[in-house]
């Protein structure tokens, strides 16, 4: 029998041949193990307590999941979600505090992160370069610079990677594509995308605190900058403020400009970025993101436009939704349901409604795309990064307060204060990943 030494020492002969690709020789990758259709199939949740607890449990259904272990920097979360894992499932998770630990592990194929944005693009990194297939909550990441650096690890150590992004595999979402690309629209010059929600506004701020028992807050903040405890930028309402989330322009924006760079073919960077907004509903406001933003996204003909407001309410009824506005007719869409109001009576007027599965689909894809290494995932890593670029792209442009053209080659924009903000300065002792 070849041991790991000889099997090692083979491939590198191999390889001065060229006979084998240098990635392939990641010693995590070599013994990744790979899982064959009737396979048990091994998980870990990082960051255990809002989505990444959801996404969980929609792994759960299926019952050749098994969860092996669960991270999260807080105690009584990990305690408390090992609990009700073990009511559901017989095993209990192994538990841990850092992930890095829990990566070393051999039998865990596949992890679900489901931390702050500020933490996505490392632990995916370090996950890929361990061997693991990844299931990332989005926005992929919290800067355009680890965007790249994500896209470039799920290549290099080739994995199966799905981003949460789970409207890419709704039923009534794919409909209203196929509707879209029927033509029956006529030209289509203009896409509103709009999200209202009242959480982009947090009032009555707190002083600083000690960190609470059990949480170990010097790794929840991470590559982040030092600062003290603020219980208003932590749990939930960290996406607010810059170092760790986007506010609503990256929160919802990835969902919903998903759909509109989707039923508009776009696969690169707009032509510009104008972007305006401010804490302008409440100027109270505690967060750093906006409660109110337009961004314009300038194409050849036509133009994208997002807006979002922290008061609940909006066109057609709904307070977040996509418009597609054609010659023809206007398609309305949201969760809820899809809908084309004719212009003249040009088209037929049309209401479809989804099976609300998206969620439990977009799991199931992953899983079966870990079983075939099929790796166009329903929504791909090359997926994740075109949108949450987007929605970087509004954000930095209201930020510095200039239009921008963003060069996705150069990876640079024609402005110095907005190169700024393309990549974060990460915190000793976390390295920004090199690939
Ligand atoms: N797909 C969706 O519809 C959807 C919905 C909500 C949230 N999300 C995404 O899910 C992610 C998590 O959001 P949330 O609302 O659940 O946040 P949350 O604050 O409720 O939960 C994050 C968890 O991660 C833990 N954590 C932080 N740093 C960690 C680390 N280094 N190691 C291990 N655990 C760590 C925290 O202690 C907490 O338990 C975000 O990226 C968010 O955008 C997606």
């Amino acid at each position: 029998m070849t041991t790991r030494r000889e099997f090692l020492k083979k491939m590198g002969a191999m390889a001065a041949t060229g006979l084998v690709m240098p990635t392939i020789l990641s010693e995590n990758n070599l013994f990744a193990r790979s899982v064959a259709a009737n396979d048990k199939i091994n998980i870990a949740l990082i960051g255990c307590r809002g989505m990444g607890w959801s996404n969980l449990n929609d792994f759960l259904i299926h019952p050749e999941v098994e969860c092996v272990a669960l991270c999260d920097i807080d105690k009584s979360i990990l305690e408390n979600k090992a609990s009700e894992l073990v009511k559901m499932r017989s095993g209990k998770p192994e538990l841990y505090g850092d992930y890095r630990k829990l990566l070393e592990r051999k039998d865990i194929d596949a992890v679900i992160i489901g931390t702050p944005d500020h933490w996505h693009c490392l632990q995916m990194v370090d996950a890929c370069s361990a061997g693991k297939d990844v299931y990332v909550e989005k926005p992929l990441a919290n800067s355009i610079a680890e965007c790249d650096a994500m896209v470039a690890a799920a290549k290099k150590y080739n994995r199966v990677v799905q981003v949460g992004q789970q409207q890419r595999s709704g039923n009534h979402w794919h409909e209203m594509k196929k509707y879209i690309d029927s033509g029956k629209l006529g030209k289509i010059a203009k896409v509103n995308v709009w999200a209202n929600f009242g959480y982009a506004t947090i009032l009555n701020p707190v002083p600083d605190s000690p960190v609470p028992a059990g949480i170990d807050f010097e790794t929840w903040l991470g590559p982040a900058p030092k600062r003290t405890f603020n219980e208003k930028r932590f749990h939930g309402s960290w996406r607010m403020f810059w170092d760790y989330g986007g506010g609503l322009m990256t929160d919802w924006g990835v969902h919903l400009m998903d759909m509109a760079l989707w039923g508009m073919n776009v696969n690169g960077m707009p032509n510009r970025i104008l972007s305006s907004g401010g804490n302008f509903a409440y100027p109270e406001n505690y967060a750093e993101t906006f409660d109110t933003l337009s961004v314009v996204y300038e194409f050849d003909d036509f133009t994208i436009q997002w807006s979002n407001v922290s008061i609940e309410a909006g066109p057609y009824g709904r307070n977040y939704g996509v418009e597609f506005i054609g010659t023809n007719g206007i398609l309305v869409a949201n969760r809820e349901s899809w809908e084309v109001y004719p212009v003249q009576n040009k088209i037929e007027a049309i209401k479809s409604m989804p099976n609300y599965q998206d969620h439990r689909d977009h799991v199931t894809n992953f899983l079966n795309c870990m079983k075939t290494r099929e790796m166009n995932t329903a929504c791909t890593v090359d997926n994740g990064s075109l949108c949450a670029k987007y929605a970087h792209l509004g954000n930095i442009s209201a930020r510095v307060r200039s239009a921008l053209v963003y060069d996705d080659v150069k990876k640079t924009f024609n402005h110095r204060e907005a190169n700024k903000l393309i990549k974060p300065d990460y915190r000793k002792p976390w390295k920004f990943p090199e690939l």
